[in-house]
């Protein structure tokens, strides 16, 4: 993306501020979707080289410690939602109430600082993937975040000629900020540059709920089992000779597709040996 964009009033007054934290970025953008769930941008270190798909640690400084006074980086994993080459970062945050960091990062507003450390890793990366015809991305929750990622990089698109992304939430509002993202995709200046128009007819969307009503209600795992999705999306059965999947989720969910995965015959990839599925923690329980 080389077009010039025009500056916000956010990034005008966000880029003189002199940055006071260790590894500071400035917040440009933020736009919460439910009482749980918020997004936001922030400037990109000039340094930083991720994959689409990784995560980093981000956060912001603690409290001060009651004896000494000082205070300590409060650091938690988060996935990168932008794409590699973007010039911002995005993230897509949980707000739990009580969480030592999201109760006080969901409170930020454009011009404030956050922590990242810039150090990227993770195994959803297509790096950790052999080549196949048809990749799946299966998320709960904001496990979205890494496949907001991977569906606005151009070589997910070039590596495969079917894209399914799942993503099963508890309510509709919980959806939202997935939906955007593919409304926005087919507009998407690179994508439609580098891998041509139309290229967006290569995704299938599948949102559901679980728990209030929606167009298509159910786990996605149940859905799967009872030939639901496949006869919904109209496509043959998950296969180890076509299909490349990566999962994120609750840890529940992780190990209950991983098993239906290598049921079908699917074998788990790594960075340093790719293979069929790569899955990663959408948060810790
Ligand atoms: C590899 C990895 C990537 C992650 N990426 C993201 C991300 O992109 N976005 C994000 O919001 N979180 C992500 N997390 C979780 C994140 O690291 C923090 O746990 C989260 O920001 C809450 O921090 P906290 O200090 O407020 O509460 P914590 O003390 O960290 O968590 C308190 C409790 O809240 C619940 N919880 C924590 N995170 C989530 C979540 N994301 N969804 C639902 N319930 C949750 C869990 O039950 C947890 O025990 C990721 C975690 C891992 C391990
Ligand atoms: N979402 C909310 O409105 C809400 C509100 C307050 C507190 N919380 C707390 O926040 C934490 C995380 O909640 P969350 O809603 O973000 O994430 P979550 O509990 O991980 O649920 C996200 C989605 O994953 C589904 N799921 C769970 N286990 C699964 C499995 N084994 N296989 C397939 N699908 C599975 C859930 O379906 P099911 O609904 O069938 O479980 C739900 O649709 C929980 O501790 C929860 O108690 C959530």
């Amino acid at each position: 993306m080389t077009e010039q964009k025009p500056v916000t009033e956010a990034q005008a007054t966000a880029v003189p501020k002199v940055p006071t934290l260790p590894d500071a970025q400035t917040v440009t953008e933020v736009q919460h979707y439910t009482d749980r769930l918020f997004s936001f941008k922030c400037t990109r270190p000039a340094t930083l080289r991720f994959r689409s798909g990784e995560f980093v640690m981000i956060g912001l400084m603690g409290d001060p410690d009651p004896k000494t006074g000082k205070q300590k980086p409060l650091l938690r994993a988060y996935s990168i939602a932008s794409p590699s080459w973007d010039e911002e970062l995005e993230f897509y945050s949980i707000k739990v109430q009580d969480g030592p960091l999201t109760s006080k990062l969901q409170h930020i507003k454009p011009g404030d600082e956050i922590i990242l450390r810039p150090k990227p890793v993770g195994t959803l990366v297509h790096d950790a993937l052999l080549p196949g015809k048809r990749i799946w991305f299966f998320a709960t929750g904001t496990g979205f975040a890494p496949f907001a990622s991977l569906l606005r990089e151009p070589q997910t698109y070039e590596d495969y000629d079917e894209v399914i992304i799942t993503h099963t939430c508890r309510e509709a509002g919980e959806l939202t900020y997935g939906r955007n993202i593919i409304d926005s995709l087919k507009d998407d200046e690179l994508l439609n540059e580098v891998i041509g128009e139309g290229f967006w007819k290569k995704i299938k969307y599948y949102p559901t709920t679980t728990r209030e009503e929606s167009a298509k209600m159910g786990r996605i795992t149940d859905l799967i089992n009872s030939g639901e999705a496949y006869k919904d999306l109209g496509v043959e059965p998950l296969c180890p000779q076509n299909d490349r999947a990566m999962i994120c989720g609750n840890l529940a969910f992780n190990l209950e597709l991983k098993d239906m995965l290598e049921a079908a015959g699917l074998e788990e990839g790594a960075n340093s040996k790719p293979a069929q599925y790569v899955v990663e923690k959408a948060f810790l329980d």
